[in-house]
């Protein structure tokens, strides 16, 4: 099978996700996207190709940083299995490109309403390739535990689940005052993820984590900036001027010497943030077949319950 099919997600792996194969397939594609081995000149022009021809994430290259926007403002830009594929493949070109950092950010008024909720869940309301995302979910979070630049998030508006876990992981997190920070797992009978029920509690304290993680504590931005989650807030209306041309002059510091700096400051963590990743990826694996899960999905697809 050409690898492009491997990378083909929904019109290949899903098809037999449950299947050992598909289990294999899979990992050989994410193996492939492993910062620590090498991509074939093959693989690596396949990957290349099979970003631009994204629609729902865009990545650009200019000025010293690699730009990936969320673009799916219709559907609030949630993370469908594609889009971590197209973020998987972009942030392993990027370790290698000339650029100094990668810089996140959402087109329209979300920066991302997190996972797909339909990604799981068929018509008839039955939970579909657990497994398989559960695998999906670690090697994505894997990505950006591993990423070897600067990573920055440019939070232009709210942003729920996973989108604000994966902060945790970032570098720098500049956020417009119209964003908000929230993450209702418990609202949808699962657990948190990204390695947010070690970054969170370490971050904020286990107080101000729980009353985010366990109860689902909406914070507005300066709340967030408050509890260490967030670098800085800007006003909405200046906020992209401000933020882009302060990166920009970020983007003309010496790439290697801030290449070793981050390693120096995130090598004592990164075994630790695999253990967790993967025990959160295997707990919540059991969570989405839950009742608890289904039904609230269920709801939000039928439109009876909103965040
Ligand atoms: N998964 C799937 N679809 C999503 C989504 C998500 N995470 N977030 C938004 N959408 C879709 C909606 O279903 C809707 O699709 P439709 O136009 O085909 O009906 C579209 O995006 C616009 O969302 P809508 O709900 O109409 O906008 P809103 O401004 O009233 O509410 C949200 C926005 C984000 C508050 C609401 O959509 C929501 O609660 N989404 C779920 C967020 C979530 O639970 N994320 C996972 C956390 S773990």
């Amino acid at each position: 099978m050409p690898k492009p099919a491997v990378f083909d997600f929904d019109n290949n792996a899903k098809q037999d996700a449950q299947t050992e194969t598909a289990r294999k397939n899979h990992v050989d594609l994410v193996s492939s996207l492993s910062f620590s081995s090498e991509a074939s000149s093959q693989g690596k022009r396949e990957a290349d190709e099979r970003v631009q021809e994204s629609k729902d994430i865009l990545v650009s290259s200019e000025d010293g940083i690699t730009k990936i926007t969320f673009n799916r403002p219709a559907k609030k830009n949630a993370i469908s299995y594609q889009m971590c594929h197209d973020i998987m493949l972009a942030l392993k070109n990027a370790s290698t490109d000339n650029s100094v950092m990668t810089v996140f950010t959402g087109t329209g008024d979300y920066y991302s309403s997190g996972n797909d909720l339909r990604n799981l869940i068929n018509d008839a309301g039955e939970i579909k390739n657990a497994a398989m995302s559960s695998i999906v979910l670690r090697e994505f979070v894997n990505c950006f535990i591993d990423f070897p630049k600067p990573l920055v998030a440019v939070v232009n508006g709210p942003a729920i689940g996973i989108a604000v876990t994966l902060l945790g992981l970032f570098d720098i997190v500049y956020a417009s005052d119209k964003a908000t920070f929230h993450t209702p797992f418990s609202h949808l009978g699962l657990i948190p993820e990204a390695c947010s029920s070690y970054t969170f509690p370490k971050m904020m304290g286990s107080a101000k984590a729980a009353e985010m993680l366990l109860f689902g504590k909406k914070l507005t931005a300066r709340e967030a900036w408050a509890q260490g989650l967030v670098t800085e807030v800007f006003p909405e209306s200046t906020f992209e001027t401000e933020v882009w041309t302060r990166l920009k002059t970020y983007a003309k510091l010496p790439p290697n010497a801030i290449r070793v700096s981050k390693e120096l400051i995130r090598k004592h963590e990164k075994q630790k943030l695999h253990a967790v990743n993967a025990e959160e990826c295997s707990v919540g694996q059991e969570r989405v077949t839950s009742k608890e899960y289904t039904e609230a999905v269920m709801n939000f697809i039928s439109r009876k319950a909103k965040l």
